[in-house]
């Protein structure tokens, strides 16, 4: 691992709390381009980020998820997929549109965190509200929102707990 991704690895946390000072449009162009370059399963891309600055429609999705850190952020990005464009493993029918959305997910909060600014991957929203907020047709999934702004808190001296590699990692099987 690069010193430089080490880093940024070991630094991103989950943000809630947000100041109001706009992002700046290049910023969130390279954020959004990060996800753009994301992998996908047979490179289907079935994403698409609905950026959402105006603030009605971030307190409409405030009703979906009630936190004013997320809807007071400046910004709002939306990950949603199109299940219909992603690759099926054939043996099984498995539909990727929900990996293929969480890492186009991932590399935009990665790319954010690089960047200075704080995100928070939120998946515990009322999907109805979202989707009537948005205008969401039929076959377009949200996978998560994330809030995008300059954090309104220290960063973190350390790291955020996780399972020891020990645990993480088995040898040959299961178990
Ligand atoms: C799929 C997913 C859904 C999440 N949903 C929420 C959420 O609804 N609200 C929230 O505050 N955090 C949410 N989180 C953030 C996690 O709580 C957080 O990533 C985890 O506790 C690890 O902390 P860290 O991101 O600071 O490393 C979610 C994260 C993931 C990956």
């Amino acid at each position: 691992m690069s010193p430089a991704f080490h880093d940024l690895a070991t630094t991103r946390r989950s943000v809630r709390a947000y100041k109001a000072e706009p992002v700046p449009e290049a910023l969130l162009q390279t954020v959004l381009e990060a996800g753009r370059l994301a992998p996908s399963a047979c490179n289907k891309q079935p994403w698409r980020f609905i950026v959402v600055r105006n603030e009605t429609t971030r307190r409409a999705l405030g009703a979906a998820y009630a936190r004013e850190w997320f809807w007071k952020a400046p910004v709002i990005i939306v990950v949603c997929v199109v299940p219909g464009e992603a690759w099926t493993r054939s043996y099984d029918g498995k539909n990727y549109a929900l990996v293929d959305g969480a890492l186009a997910m991932d590399h935009l909060m990665l790319a954010a965190a690089e960047a200075g600014l704080g995100t928070c991957w939120v998946g515990s929203f009322d999907p109805a509200a979202v989707r009537t907020t948005l205008g969401l047709p039929d076959g377009v999934e949200v996978v998560g929102m994330t809030p995008l702004g300059f954090p309104d808190v220290e960063p973190n001296p350390r790291p955020r707990s996780r399972r020891p590699l020990g645990e993480t990692v088995m040898k040959e099987r299961w178990g």
